[in-house]
């Protein structure tokens, strides 16, 4: 993915929130000589966690088709004194047709909410005891505390409001349709370097060409600072 890709869907994504009208913490609006600036030690757990940007093509090489604009706002380390937190939260930001490919959660339990916009469109599927797609079990998941029951890939369409409950090991993918989503995820605590599988190779990250001077840096690249 190019670096000025990069730039401009945080740029992008600053104006979306202000047109939803969805405030975000300061440290959403530092860009990397901002960053420069702060007291780092000040700063240590949005560093120490990687709170922040988060922009992926997932590895594919095509952000408009397959990505997604992530903010992570909260989030703990799993046995750690300093980080107890439990839980993590992300704003997610969906493109019209842009989709985030098949994966499940070894661990972690996610809620993913439609907070606005178009319909967020989802596929949902169990993974079998080698980490397969069960094309055969039938699915249950809430949505809103109510109970839905899909075929595996059947379509789960989740209007504005609604938000489905997904537990680990179920496989999920999902694109918006009609419009841009403003999406939300509330969640335990979030590892996407160990929690993650993907059903087709890829990866979580992209591979960043560096076409243009960085303007923000994503929340795995503090170690630059
Ligand atoms: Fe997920």
């Amino acid at each position: 993915m190019k670096r000025s890709h990069i730039n401009y869907a945080v740029d992008k994504a600053h104006a979306i929130a202000e047109t939803f009208r969805v405030s975000l913490p300061d440290f959403a609006y530092f860009t990397v000589d901002a960053w420069r600036q702060q007291d780092q030690t000040r700063w240590r757990e949005v560093l120490d966690l990687q709170l922040g940007w988060d922009i992926t093509d997932f590895g594919r090489g095509d952000f408009a088709q397959t990505g997604l604009t992530l903010l992570t706002l909260r989030n703990g380390l799993m046995g750690s004194v300093n980080y107890p937190k439990p839980y993590a939260e992300k704003m997610l930001q969906i493109q019209q047709d842009q989709q985030t490919p098949w994966h499940f959660h070894r661990h972690k339990m996610e809620d993913i909410v439609n907070r606005g916009g178009g319909d967020l469109c989802m596929q949902l599927a169990w993974a079998t005891s080698d980490d397969g797609y069960d094309a055969r079990r039938i699915v249950e998941v809430s949505v809103d505390g109510q109970w839905r029951t899909v075929d595996a890939g059947e379509t789960l369409v989740l209007k504005p409001g609604q938000g489905v409950c997904l537990p680990p090991r179920l496989y999920h993918r999902f694109w918006a349709e009609k419009a841009f989503v403003l999406g939300w995820e509330i969640s335990m605590v979030n590892d996407d370097l160990h929690d993650n599988h993907f059903l087709e190779p890829g990866g979580r990250f992209p591979v960043i060409e560096e076409d243009e001077p960085v303007k923000w840096l994503l929340c795995s690249e503090y170690s630059r600072l």
